[in-house]
């Protein structure tokens, strides 16, 4: 009840400077919801990867100990399950949705109830597209996280010096996810032109003329198992005969885990033909996997600053304040440039996982195994 009153009276006084003072900002929320509501709600796509209960777990405590009510819902990676869930929140009458969707494209509907509703939308992580009812993002800098995973395969492979050529295998993405084809983008850019110029060749043949193709290999859904399925395919029909796997693009580490278990399977060693693999996530399984020389890196995105800027964010929409972004070009969603935060994503190998990921407090050491 008095957390209810503190955020209202600071709400009113934020809505009185803002008028005494004449001052107006496009990025204020001076217009947002004076429901009598404290509520927030956090929409997150699926429990079945760790660095969703990681973030919601996280970004939930957070604004709970910041004074807010919350309602943190999972939606198993179904489309209409996230719909109703935003659509049950909206219903509550929430100051703010933070959403990490599942089809960026599908929310349009629900948000236009939100925009209705006076309710200020962040999208969390992956931008939401086609609809002008998103008003911040707040994630990583995606296209950086693919440029971490194609440089990482380009120094391993001493793509500039040594004489090839090598075979890669590259993945991306799920489809209905804006991030991939950032992450896809990053990537290919550095590596396309060691492919134009035949140092890096792909025996599965896959057609990547240009970033736009990357659906040709996505991942839908992220799944371990599909990428398991469709490295076990690429390895069947076109690895016989001792030809040699270099390296392997995968753009996270649920994609990578599926693709260490397919190299598992089929008798491939760590140290002696195990090829150079990426990740993204630092998830606890491939973080082991890296330890035991069966994953090359991970681009590890801690969590715990997301959910801070989120928190902050939050917090200025409530009050009125102008919200704090870093990069006003980059994410046109299909309707308008969404004013986003970007965060730096970092490169962990073998080398640095304790300074990096231990000492930050990220994992315990017994954890890790360590
Ligand atoms: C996130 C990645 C994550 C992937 C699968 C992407 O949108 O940015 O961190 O690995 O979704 O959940």
């Amino acid at each position: 009840m008095s957390k209810n009153f503190r955020v209202l009276a600071a709400v009113t006084l934020a809505a009185t400077l803002a008028a005494a003072s004449g001052c107006s900002s496009s990025r204020s929320s001076d217009e947002s919801s004076d429901s009598g509501s404290n509520l927030i709600g956090i929409a997150m796509p699926t429990k079945s990867l760790e660095r969703w209960n990681n973030d919601g777990t996280y970004l939930d405590g957070l604004l709970k100990k910041a004074g807010y009510e919350t309602s943190l819902q999972y939606a198993d990676n179904k489309v209409d399950q996230q719909i109703t869930q935003l659509q049950n929140m909206i219903n509550q009458n929430p100051k703010v949705l933070v959403v990490a969707s599942i089809d960026g494209t599908a929310l349009s509907t629900v948000l236009e109830t939100a925009a209705k509703a006076n309710v200020k939308v962040i999208a969390y992580d992956r931008l939401i597209n086609e609809t002008p009812n998103v008003d911040y993002y707040a994630t990583f800098d995606n296209y950086q996280v693919g440029k971490l995973q194609g440089e990482f395969i380009k120094e391993k492979l001493a793509l500039d010096t040594a004489a090839g050529p090598f075979n890669i295998e590259p993945f991306a993405g799920s489809s209905d996810d804006n991030n991939a084809k950032f992450f896809f983008s990053g990537a290919w850019d550095v590596l396309k032109p060691y492919v134009d110029s035949k140092k890096l060749v792909i025996p599965s043949g896959k057609k990547l003329a240009s970033n736009d193709d990357w659906k040709n290999v996505s991942v839908d859904g992220w799944s371990s198992q599909k990428a398991q399925a469709e490295m076990d395919n690429r390895l069947n029909s076109y690895y016989t005969g001792g030809k040699k796997l270099d390296a392997v693009l995968s753009p996270n580490d649920s994609l990578a885990l599926g693709i260490e278990q397919s190299l598992e399977s089929k008798g491939y060693k760590p140290g002696t033909n195990w090829p150079i693999i990426t990740g993204q996530d630092a998830d606890q399984a491939n973080v082991k996997n890296i330890l035991a020389d069966k994953q090359s890196m991970t681009v590890w995105k801690d969590t715990r600053t997301l959910g801070d800027q989120v928190a902050k964010m939050v917090d200025q929409i409530v009050k009125g304040e102008t919200v704090e972004t870093n990069d006003t070009t980059t994410y046109n969603n299909g309707n308008k440039v969404v004013p986003a935060y970007l965060l730096p994503p970092v490169v962990v190998t073998k080398d640095d996982v304790k300074t990096k990921l231990v000492d930050s407090g990220f994992y315990t050491a017994d954890k890790l195994g360590l």
